[in-house]
């Protein structure tokens, strides 16, 4: 059987796993996907130093084997809060308010991807299946073809793929969009994010677009995408509800809210996670239904995440103002409506929390998935589950389909689906959350790897 190589800017090096909260579903997805293959995980130290050497640090974790390299304060700055976090990443969900255009910081994102490029080369075996993942990583495969390497190559996009209209605002998209036809296939979240891409790759490109197989060619170039909805890993999440630190989490949640419902919404701290648009939907909530708020506790961590990047500082300032202003005003003396929580936690504690909260508040304004409504799911107690109310723009409500699924832009419907989950009777909670646990049970993290690999596998060079 082949090596699995996956290769992603942020690795999960076991002295960074304590802060599940902070690094995002990537990680730990792949740290899952690759647990049961075995393989190579090469990407990003985390760390910076002055001359990084570009032979990787290598350690063996459960099974996996990590390669790390470090990255110059300036590569850093071009390549990761500049080009993937500035640019890229703002598109990429709708953003383009947010999105700065610098030419510098577009370099430092090639070079930067020549240089992972360079320091993996000398590790691969010419079996190996390569899998690279997210917008860091775009141009990679090109880079490892003009080496010389014919390996099977693959690409998953972890994020959104913007409409055609709003992709071609980014300078020189041709050039970055064409990188992605060295692979051999290209993964996407939903239907939603492939068909933007084919559209482009169509219209912009003037490529061949088989929509039906997926296939692109171009200038002699065939690569095959295709929609791959990412899970969790189920098993793991069962089994760390049985632990002693879930049990003690939920436990503290329960005793501290007693006679209210809690609710809980985890993300990075993150504008595309909506984060001051749900704290106006649980204000508007509040002043349509002021004697509730002895019913409900809302429970919102929040990581900060990318906190180098302007507009992330400002997202943390706006977030801070609005929880103080709700407290403020719906506080009483034994009673605080949100507790706001920058601190990360382990996988263990969060699903004590999720467990412990009957509704889980899930409400970006754009995500390639969410794995957090996944974990919120996987949580949750058969006899007496809770009630997931999850954004219709995340990837994932095309799946979790018996959500309540709301407009996240929208306070007024945010209010009403917090009242509709307050009040729902059991009966109904747990038909929709059955049928939704099947999906989170069986479309897991295992059946993702087997699915995008198998067909990599599958593909003839
Ligand atoms: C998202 C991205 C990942 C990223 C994660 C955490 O899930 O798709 O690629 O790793 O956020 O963000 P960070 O910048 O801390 O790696």
């Amino acid at each position: 059987m082949s090596r699995l190589v996956i290769i992603s800017n942020r690795v999960a090096v076991p002295k960074a796993r304590g802060a599940a909260g902070a690094q995002g579903g990537l990680a730990g997805a792949l740290n899952a996907a690759l647990k049961k293959s075995g393989g190579l995980w090469f990407g990003w130290s985390g760390e910076t130093s002055e001359n990084p050497s570009s032979e990787p640090h290598i350690g063996t974790y459960d099974g996996v084997t990590m390669a790390t390299i470090d990255l110059s304060p300036h590569d850093l700055d071009e390549y990761y809060n500049g080009y993937a976090n500035s640019t890229l990443w703002p598109l990429f969900h709708y953003r383009i308010d947010l999105a700065r255009f610098e030419r510098e910081t577009g370099r430092g994102y090639e070079r930067v991807n020549e240089r992972f490029a360079s320091s993996l080369a000398p590790l691969l075996e010419p079996d190996d299946v390569v899998w690279a993942h997210d917008y860091h990583l775009i141009p990679l495969g090109e880079d490892l073809r003009r080496k010389g390497f014919t390996n099977r190559m693959g690409f998953f996009l972890h994020t959104p793929w913007p409409a055609t209209r709003l992709l071609v605002s980014l300078p020189y998209h041709e050039r970055l969009v064409k990188t992605m036809l060295a692979y051999d296939l290209l993964g996407f979240q939903c239907d939603e994010w492939l068909t933007s891409f084919l559209h482009y790759c169509e219209y912009e490109l003037g490529a061949d677009v088989d929509e039906e197989s997926g296939r692109i060619e171009l200038d002699g170039l065939t690569t095959i995408a295709r929609a791959y909805p990412i899970g969790i890993d189920y098993q793991h999440f069962k089994e760390l509800g049985e632990t002693g630190e879930a049990r003690q989490t939920a436990q503290r949640v329960l005793s501290s809210t007693r006679h209210r419902t809690a609710m809980i919404g985890v993300d990075r701290l993150d504008y595309s996670k909506g984060l001051p648009e749900r704290l106006d939907g649980i204000g508007r909530f509040f002043d349509r239904f002021p004697e509730r708020v002895q019913d409900l506790v809302y429970i919102q961590i929040a990581p900060p995440s990318r906190e180098d990047v302007e507009s992330y500082k400002r997202i943390r300032a706006e977030l801070e103002q609005k929880a103080g202003q709700i407290n403020g005003a719906r506080s009483r003396i034994d009673l605080v409506p949100i507790r706001y929580v920058n601190q990360g936690h382990t996988q263990g504690q969060l699903v004590g929390a999720y467990r412990a909260c009957k509704i889980g508040l899930v409400t970006p304004l754009r995500d390639g998935m969410n794995l957090v409504a996944k974990e919120y799911i996987a949580c949750q107690d058969a006899e007496d589950p809770g009630v997931l109310i999850l954004s219709r723009f995340a990837g994932a409500a095309q799946q979790l389909s018996e959500a309540l699924l709301v407009n996240p832009h929208s306070p007024d419907d945010i209010a009403e689906k917090i009242r509709q989950a307050l009040d729902m009777p059991l009966a109904e909670r747990k038909a929709r959350w059955k049928s939704m646990r099947n999906c989170v049970r069986d479309e897991n993290i295992q059946r993702w790897t087997e699915n995008f690999t198998g067909d990599l596998d599958k593909l003839v060079r």
